[in-house]
This record gives C-alpha cells, structure tokens and sequence, in this order.
C-alpha cells in the first residue's frame, strides 16, 4: 500500500486491497466471496444499468483514540438497504449477510483505516443491483450485493465551516410517491445537473423544494435539512427525502441537550425566523449553512453572521463525532467495536 498523507485526503474513491460480493441466485445469497479486484463483470442485459434496480449504502468507521476501530449504528443502514429493495423489487440482503460483509470489508482493509485526530474516517460502501439478464421491463432474478471501503477526508472542502447553497426551482430529485425515500441511484441522477449549476455558481450544495406544490423544504443535496429556532431542532416531514441516520441521530441528542424536536413541513418563508440552519448527513455529520439563495425569486437568507457555525450546530455537531470516535460515552448504543 502507498503511503496516504491522511490529513488532506479529499472525499473520494481510494483504492484498498479487497472487497467483499454476494451473488442472489436461483432465489438464495450465496456465500460471502473475497475480492481483490475492482471490477465486476456485469451482463450488458442486467437490470441495473437498463431499468435503475440499484440501492447503495454509506456508513463509517472510525479509529478512536483507544485504537478501537466503531461502526456507526449499522444495523440501521441494513435497515434502509433492505427497505431500499423492497421499494424497487430487489432481492433484500439479509442483515446478517449485511453486516459480515460490511465488518469484513472493515477487516481486511484495516491499514486503511484513518488513524485517529486526522478528521478522515473509513467510508463503507454496500451496493446492490439487478445483475441478470431482462429486456422486457421487469425485475431482475439475479442480484449482485457488494461492499467496498475507501478512507475519506470530509465531505464539503470548509470542513465545519458554513457553507452557501442555492434553492432548485427549477429541478426536483424525486416526486412526491416517487423513490425519494429510498437510497437509489436514479434520485442522484436526477440531482446531478443542478448540483452541477450550484457548483458552478459557486454554492456548495442545492436545497430542494417539495416537487408538488415548491412551498416546503424538501432535503439539503445529499443531505437532510435541519434548524434551530429558539429552543428547537425543526427538521422536514416528507415522504420524499431519505430518512438520514444522521438526522435521526441528531434528533436524539437534541432531544437529551433539552430541545424540542420538531418534524413538520416547514415553508421556505420560515427560512427568515431561523436562529441556525444545516445540512446533515454521515459524509459532513453536520454543513452549517451560511446563505441560501432563492435565486429565481431574488430573495436570500443569511446566517452565522459572524463567520462561525452557530453555537447548538457545534455542539450537536461535536456530541454526535465524540461517539462516533469514541470519545464520549455512547449512552444510546449506537456504534459497535469492529474486531480487527
Ligand atoms: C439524499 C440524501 N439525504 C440524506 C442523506 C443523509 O443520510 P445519512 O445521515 O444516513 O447519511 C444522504 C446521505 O447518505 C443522502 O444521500
């Protein structure tokens, strides 16, 4: 293995030594197989390139300061894969099969691992799609689960800096009984092309509406949407964002810091009463939001006038990554030590 400069690693594909593959075949996931390539073979008929029957995962692990090496509430990522194919009619991963993939992907690529104080983490990657053959629109009957790791820098270039994002009017990721609660290829695609405008004028990221009536925030890019207002976290209720483990976290370590959660739709004029707003999510945990633009309308909010994240963002912010390394005590249970 190369030597990683551990400390400036961007978000990104890095390649490891192995991964680990389940085939589903004649109705049963076969035996979990060990794989030192990064390819796979895949017939040019299957399902997962022609009708979207594809769902992935993302979760990490973390080195904590004792050398345990945690994984961050897995179980509830097994649990959105799973619903993840039963949305689009994939065979469902057992959660057993789940997680000897995922703490064997772990393990045999523990020198990737990112040691602790160095801000990076181990992103885990399970993927599941339609791998046999159809022409006729229809679900596949074979099915390929995999897991790869990459060790990972954080997600937005500021780190736990506010960043700036940009209201999409003019593009929707799901609909509103589509599969925008399911982790599913097709809602990235269907975000590309304004994340990319975003990008170019210069926001870090796209704040998406509720597709039916563009009235109600809907979620953060890649991220759920969260404020505090006074003494409450006020997150979205919507059938067509991805329900975050992150944002469900959060919502408990509110909850303990003595705020009241609210999930509600919340109209984007409420956006002037906020006190904090961020976007949250395993790849950034939380991005404190600084401005968001509607730019069709000409209106813009902006917050963290001072140039920092607002003083209940951090502290969620640093409870949640304290249990996630280790540093704090887990006293809801939610990570689990990953025997190397
Ligand atoms: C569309 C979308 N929303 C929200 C999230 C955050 O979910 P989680 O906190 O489980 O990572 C993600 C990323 O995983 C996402 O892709």
């Amino acid at each position: 293995m190369d030597h990683i400069e551990w400390g400036s690693l961007p978000f990104g594909y890095q390649k490891t030594d192995y991964n680990v593959r389940s085939y589903f075949r004649e109705g049963e996931w076969g035996k979990l197989e060990i794989s030192s390539s990064e390819f796979v073979s895949v017939h040019m008929a299957a399902t997962g390139l022609h009708y979207g029957q594809q769902a992935f995962e993302g979760l990490k692990a973390y080195m904590g300061k004792d050398g345990k090496v945690r994984l961050f509430r897995w179980e509830e990522n097994a649990k959105r894969m799973q619903d993840s194919a039963n949305g689009i009619m994939m065979a469902v991963p057992p959660s057993e099969l789940f997680k000897e993939a995922v703490f064997n992907a772990v393990r045999l690529n523990k020198d990737y691992i990112p040691p602790y104080g160095t801000g990076a983490s181990l992103y885990i990657r399970p993927l599941l799609f339609g791998s046999g053959a159809r022409v006729g629109v229809k679900p596949a009957d074979e099915y390929l689960f995999l897991v790869f790791v990459s060790p990972v820098g954080p997600y937005f270039k500021e780190g736990f800096n506010p960043v700036s994002i940009m209201v999409s009017r003019e593009y929707d990721r799901a609909a509103p009984k589509g599969t925008g609660k399911y982790k599913v290829g097709g809602n990235y695609a269907a975000s590309l092309k304004i994340g990319e405008i975003a990008h170019h004028e210069g926001f870090a990221s796209v704040l998406f509406l509720d597709a039916n009536e563009k009235k109600y925030i809907d979620e953060a890019g890649p991220a759920n949407f969260f404020a505090i207002k006074g003494n409450s976290y006020i997150t979205p209720l919507s059938e067509s964002i991805l329900p975050s483990i992150t944002n469900k976290s959060l919502m408990t370590l509110a909850e303990d810091m003595g705020l009241k959660v609210e999930r509600r739709k919340i109209a984007i004029e409420e956006l002037s009463e906020f006190d904090e707003v961020g976007a949250c999510g395993t790849a950034a945990v939380i991005s404190p939001i600084r401005r968001i633009a509607d730019v069709e309308n000409g209106t813009e909010w902006n917050y963290c006038l001072d140039g920092k994240a607002g003083e209940k963002s951090s502290q969620l912010y640093h409870r949640l990554i304290d249990i996630q390394y280790g540093d704090a005590e887990d006293k809801f249970g939610w990570t689990t030590v990953v025997d190397l």
